[in-house]
């Protein structure tokens, strides 16, 4: 552990296993990205989420435990599992129309890896069939490397007043969608905030989609180019699931470190953070760490369990299960329904996308 000079200060870089995942847990620690002494990465990222509404991520108990509460059963096991139909549905859609191309070349970001986190999200949210594209292009548009800093700003404006309209449209008679279920169960609580849901919605939006797809992205290039691995699934698809769980940890796509800032003087890993520092918590190097993994820098089937890909503790990712099924439902389709899959273009000669988020890939050319 160690301090690192970032755009604004010096935060304590956090590395170890161990001590990522007791920081994580340590409520002292908080995610409040106002306070003083909490991480600055890049100019004008402070400026930037100053402009936003505030968010349950950003937020700490207890704030943040009755928003959280409040949306934790549409995640459940019992929701996710209902949505599971659809998400085959959705993925088989998918596969279809990637299957008219007769051959190939098809580019599986475009055709498999945005369009069903995206088209699950839009399930989630209520949001009309009619608007599925114009939301996709969106939602594309904001994370790509080429979009300028004014136009995402423009994009993000335009997804804004949209869920605006969505959320408005919905209070005159709330369906049983996401949405709907929470105007509902607020009203009836007496605790319904406009802003406050078309905020829910935008944070949903943004964590759901660009992680999902890069994560879908890097395990099918895996699978694809791993003969062994993927005859291994394809006799054994119960495997799937902790196949997964490796690929979450060795992938470990959410680019950025989980940031926090003291709340008091906190010990982690015999350091003490004083209060009101920030620490910076490397989820990837603590996935690679040899004392939690025994092989960290091989994707091994087995040993992702306790992988910190989805974050620890309170602010653990909510939408971690929904996500683990999307990957196993497309994992499985393209295992029984085109096993022949075969890069288009040498692996190694595709590049890296470089989101502000996310890594993973620009494009994935396949044949068949
Ligand atoms: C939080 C990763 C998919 C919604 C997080 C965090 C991580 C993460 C690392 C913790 C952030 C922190 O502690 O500061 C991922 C990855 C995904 C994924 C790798 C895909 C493979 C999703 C999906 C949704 C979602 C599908 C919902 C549609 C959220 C929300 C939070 C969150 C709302 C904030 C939770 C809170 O502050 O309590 N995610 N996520 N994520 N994620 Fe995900």
């Amino acid at each position: 552990m160690c301090p690192v000079a970032t755009h604004e200060g010096h935060p304590w870089l956090v590395t170890r296993y161990a001590d990522v995942r007791a920081a994580l847990a340590d409520p002292r620690f908080s995610a409040d990205l106002r306070r003083d002494g909490y991480p600055v990465l890049a100019p004008g990222q402070r400026e930037a989420v100053a402009s936003m509404p505030p968010t349950m991520a950003g937020m700490d108990a207890p704030e943040h435990t009755v928003i959280r509460r409040r949306i934790q059963e549409e995640f459940g096991t019992r929701r996710v599992r209902a949505m599971e139909p659809d998400i085959q549905r959705i993925v088989d859609a998918a596969f279809d129309a990637i299957e008219n191309a007769r051959g190939g070349p098809v580019d599986l970001v475009k055709a498999l890896a945005l369009p069903v986190p995206s088209a699950v999200i839009c399930m989630l949210l209520g949001i009309p069939y009619a608007d599925h594209d114009w939301f996709n292009d969106r939602t594309t548009a904001a994370f790509r490397r080429e979009t300028s800093a004014a136009d995402r700003v423009g994009v993000f404006t335009e997804l804004m007043s949209y869920l605006d309209r969505l959320v408005r449209d919905k209070e005159a008679d709330p369906p049983d969608d996401l949405l709907g279920r929470q105007i509902r169960l607020l009203r009836e609580a007496g605790e319904y905030d406009h802003d406050e849901l078309v905020s829910l919605a935008n944070l949903l939006l943004i964590a759901g989609h660009e992680t999902t797809a890069g994560m879908i992205t890097v395990s099918v290039a895996r699978l694809l180019t791993d003969d062994e691995l993927r005859h291994e699934l394809a006799r054994d698809p119960a495997r799937i699931p902790e196949a997964i769980e490796e690929f979450l940890r060795y992938f470990t796509i959410a680019q950025q470190a989980l940031l926090r800032v003291a709340n008091e003087d906190v010990v982690v890993g015999g350091v003490t953070i004083r209060k009101g520092e920030g620490v910076v918590l490397s989820v990837q190097a603590a996935n690679r760490d040899p004392r939690a993994f025994s092989e960290p820098d091989e994707l091994r089937i087995g040993q992702g369990r306790g992988h910190l890909a989805f974050g620890h503790g309170a602010h653990q990712c909510v939408g971690a299960k929904l996500a683990r099924t999307e990957l196993r439902i497309v994992l499985e389709t393209l295992l029984r329904r085109r096993p022949d899959f075969r890069p288009a273009a040498p692996i190694e000669h595709l590049s890296c996308k470089e989101s502000i988020n996310v890594c993973g890939l620009e494009e994935l050319p396949v044949v068949w």
